[in-house]
């Protein structure tokens, strides 16, 4: 991607927040996994993605997949599904994106300062790249549950054995990915977590999202609501474009390890 002018300008004024920042709030999306080899839900659909990065949601639809209801309906087809892309998430690399994140986090707390990462992925790929106490708001696809017990495994890296697979926790149950589907609450913890980074933080970026499913696309407005500064990076659009102070368009893959070294310098991200 060739940087812009208004790029460069941007950049160098989201790297200065950055650098004096004490509070860093981080959220992101599919997107900033999308160059790992994962598909994003609803983003760009562009000629230039290869087909196995195009929207999940053309090939599946969600209210036939990530509900209670449809668990209830198809399990097996439903559990073979996440199976599949907790397979493709095991395969997958954290890219630039995720371990610029990662650097960023290490940078603040060297400085006794702090970064708070939220994420909407299942994915774990922040936590491959050495991000520490991510607040997953949609849970994990990498942790499955007993559906009568409650009680969490993490499962062999091969495909389960027959779907829907049982649970060694009890006669009846089965398993389910740990989740949140669409109808469910988000964890209590996580949202406590992700209100107080909202509270707390000086600047909050918005990353890979397409900023439209609740509660999570309200964090970075309670933020801006409590005066934080507000990023977003984004290939497109998105109804937050309009309300951050600073609208970078890109991959996150570049941009984000390109706001680390005007932030910090070339060294930042090694
Ligand atoms: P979406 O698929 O809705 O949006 C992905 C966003 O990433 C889009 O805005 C794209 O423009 C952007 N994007 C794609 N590639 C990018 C790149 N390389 N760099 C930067 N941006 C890029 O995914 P989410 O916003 O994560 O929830 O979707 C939110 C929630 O909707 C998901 O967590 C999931 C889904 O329903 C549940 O399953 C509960």
């Amino acid at each position: 991607m060739s940087e812009t002018l208004d790029d460069a300008a941007t950049i160098a004024r989201v790297a200065a927040r950055l650098a004096a920042a004490e509070r860093i709030a981080v959220i992101t999306g599919a997107g900033i996994s999308a160059e790992s080899g994962l598909r994003t839900f609803r983003g760009a659909t562009s000629a230039e993605l290869p087909p196995d990065m195009q929207s999940l949601w053309k090939e599946f639809d969600p209210a036939t997949l990530a509900t209670p209801a449809a668990f209830a309906r198809d399990p097996a087809m439903v559990s073979k599904w996440y199976d599949c892309r907790r397979l493709g998430c095991l395969a997958a690399t954290p890219n630039p994106g995720h371990l610029a994140l990662a650097a960023l986090q290490r940078l603040m707390e060297a400085k006794g300062a702090g970064l708070t990462l939220l994420t909407q992925n299942v994915d774990r790929l922040h936590q491959r790249a050495g991000s520490r106490d991510v607040v997953e708001l949609h849970g994990t696809i990498m942790d499955w549950r007993c559906t009568q017990t409650g009680q969490h495994l993490t499962p062999s890296d091969s495909a389960f054995e027959a779907y829907p697979p049982k649970s060694p926790f009890s006669t009846e149950g089965l398993l389910r990915p740990d989740v949140v589907w669409f109808g469910e609450m988000l964890p209590e913890a996580a949202v406590e977590l992700a209100r107080e980074a909202a509270a707390s933080c000086d600047v909050f970026m918005s990353v890979g999202t397409s900023a439209v499913v609740y509660p999570a696309a309200g964090f970075l407005f309670e933020a801006k609501g409590n005066g934080a500064y507000t990023v977003e990076v984004n290939l497109e659009a998105t109804p937050a474009s309009t309300a951050v102070d600073a609208s970078l368009r890109g991959s996150s893959s570049v941009l984000l390890p390109a706001i680390l070294r005007a932030a910090f310098g070339e060294g930042a991200l090694r």
